[in-house]
């Protein structure tokens, strides 16, 4: 056991995860589970694919292509109820620091919460700031929109930069891309975030300095690469613009909890919009780090977006467990990765705009519950968040799914449609989703032997086209994306990613595993930059690679 320390007082105060009642009985029906097939389980109950379904605000949900059976369903909401899942969700509501090892409250859900809710964090009132930050951000985002903001030559913003990165980009950049239906066409967006200087360089390279804004998105305002984007893209201004400093004020803009730094850095902290450490980077896109967003959109889309979030907020909070989205896409993925061994989990958008949302679930599962010791601190005995990953169908039909087929690995899918297109084009939209309803019928059901030999096929090439089948996936239904369905979408899995870490018992909102990587680093950075030979301390191999590229840089 490691030693108690006074803030895990907040951790609660629950069994280890496989001394759990549930947790057992799982295990024993798992082994029941493994030799049913979903063709028996759809055999067997004609109304399945009916009656394992969820809906709320607007998304609809097909959990019934899964490796489940009514009492599967009943262990794992067991469990949920064991792991104490419902006084963990009434504790990040009330904001009490269930972030225990940064001592934080966890509140992205203040972030959508509307004007005249109170969500109170140390004894005072977070709701209004929240609201006071979206008023600024809206009069800001309004007149750089209608051209009223002009640069330091008075020109109007053409260009906006967002420089961030994590969270600090992820979420706008998915948002961008995802709502770039509702954008305005005669702004131009890009999202800089790789100390890479190609990033940069390219993002720039086309624009002119005095029509061009630059958000600098960072937390903390101490991240290497956003601070090295941040003077490089100051630098590349000065130089365009003529060298003023003054002309910095009108192209620069900060997002930031720290306005020290803002200062330091040379943005007047009136440009700056802020946020609070009870908001996560992977939970941040519908917090001020979202002003490219709505500067893209307006600011009424932007409320839509937070709505959407809302409405989901409240489902989650509110909702039974056996009717709660988040809750049992969670479950579900427990289920898979502890029971099935399963290590990943595939997002397939059927919807181009959403193109980088499977980027963007990467941090926010994989950040949050990519952990190995519990909340007490203690090694886990089980596997924790699996590895997210994904593309857009229908390409990643002739990319990957072979593999997710005929494969030898199980891979729990999530597939995303919209009924309706924001580009209606001939019959691209009914051919788009009759791709989604095949997949998953072809990976529940596959083609027997009897069905290839049926159709012709000689025997020696009937193994090579059997699909067994049995391939679980979810299929999540929503309207059209609008801002409040993308809200709402994120919001699913920001929950269900708090199931996850709640069942694993893991602290979903700490992220130390990045720290050591970045410390290496700035040891490393003055070991290549040294004009003299510098004493290397570290491994053989670590020490040969550094000196390799001293000597060949030169
Ligand atoms: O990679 C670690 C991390 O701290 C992320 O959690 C965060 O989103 C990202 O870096 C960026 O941090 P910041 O917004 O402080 O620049």
């Amino acid at each position: 056991m490691a030693t108690p320390v006074a803030e895990q007082t907040q951790a609660p105060r629950i069994a280890p995860l496989t001394n759990l009642k549930s947790w057992r009985a799982l295990q024993a029906h798992a082994q029941q589970m493994r030799g049913v097939h979903l063709r028996t389980l759809f055999a067997d109950d004609p109304k399945r694919g009916e009656r394992l379904t969820a809906e709320a605000a607007g998304l609809f949900l097909d959990y019934s292509k899964n490796r489940i059976t009514d009492e599967t369903l009943r262990l794992l909401l067991e469990l949920a109820e064991e792991s104490g899942l419902k006084p963990r969700i009434e504790a990040m509501f009330r904001g009490e620091k269930i972030n225990i090892t940064e001592k934080r409250a966890v509140l992205h859900v203040a972030l959508r919460a509307p004007k005249d809710e109170s969500i109170v964090v140390d004894g005072e009132n977070v709701v209004p700031q929240v609201h006071e930050v979206l008023d600024k951000m809206a009069a800001f985002s309004n007149r750089v929109r209608s051209g009223e903001w002009t640069g330091h030559t008075g020109k109007p913003i053409r260009n906006i930069v967002n420089i961030g990165i994590g969270g600090s980009d992820l979420g706008p950049v998915m948002a961008y891309e995802a709502l770039r239906h509702f954008s305005k066409r005669d702004l131009n967006f890009r999202f800089v975030s790789n100390v890479d200087g190609t990033d940069f360089a390219e993002a720039v390279h086309d624009f002119e300095a005095e029509e061009t804004l630059f958000i600098v998105s960072s937390k903390t305002f101490t991240t290497l690469e956003t601070m090295t984007n941040a003077h490089t893209a100051r630098t590349w201004l000065l130089k365009g613009i003529g060298g003023h400093q003054s002309s910095v004020a009108k192209h620069f803009v900060a997002v930031s909890t720290n306005a020290a730094e803002v200062a330091k850095f040379g943005i007047d902290t009136a440009n700056m919009f802020g946020f609070w450490d009870w908001v996560g980077g992977r939970y941040s896109m519908d917090s001020a780090i979202g002003l490219s967003t709505m500067l893209a959109i307006g600011p009424e889309n932007f409320h839509d977006l937070l709505e959407g979030f809302h409405a989901i907020d409240e489902h989650f909070r509110t909702a039974p467990f056996e009717r709660n989205l988040p809750v049992l896409l969670g479950l579900l993925s427990v289920w898979y990765t502890d029971f099935f061994d399963a290590q990943t989990v595939a997002i397939l958008p059927y919807e181009q705009y959403l193109k980088r949302f499977p980027a963007y679930l990467q941090q926010l599962t994989m950040e949050s519950n990519g952990k190995h010791v519990t909340l007490s601190g203690d090694t886990v005995n089980y596997a924790t968040g699996p590895v997210y990953w994904g593309e857009p169908g229908t390409n990643g039909q002739h990319s990957f799914y072979q593999l997710i087929h005929q494969g030898t690995r199980l891979i729990p899918c999530d597939f995303i449609a919209f009924v309706k297109t924001l580009n209606p084009l001939g019959r691209h939209h009914d051919m788009l989703l009759a791709n989604v309803f095949a997949q998953t019928e072809a990976l529940a059901f596959g083609k027997t032997p009897e069905q290839v030999k049926a159709e012709g096929t000689p025997d020696w090439l009937v193994p090579h086209r059997v699909f067994e089948g049995n391939r679980p996936s979810n299929t999540i239904l929503a309207g059209e994306l609008t801002p409040a369905a993308l809200g709402k979408l994120v919001a699913l899995y920001e929950h269900c990613v708090f199931t996850q870490g709640t069942i694993w018992q893991v602290n979903s909102f700490d992220q130390w595993g990045v720290e050591l990587g970045k410390a290496l680093a700035q040891r490393i950075i003055p070991e290549l930059e040294s004009e003299t030979e510098p004493k290397l301390a570290h491994d053989s191999s670590t020490n040969n690679l550094i000196r390799r590229y001293r000597k060949q840089k030169e």
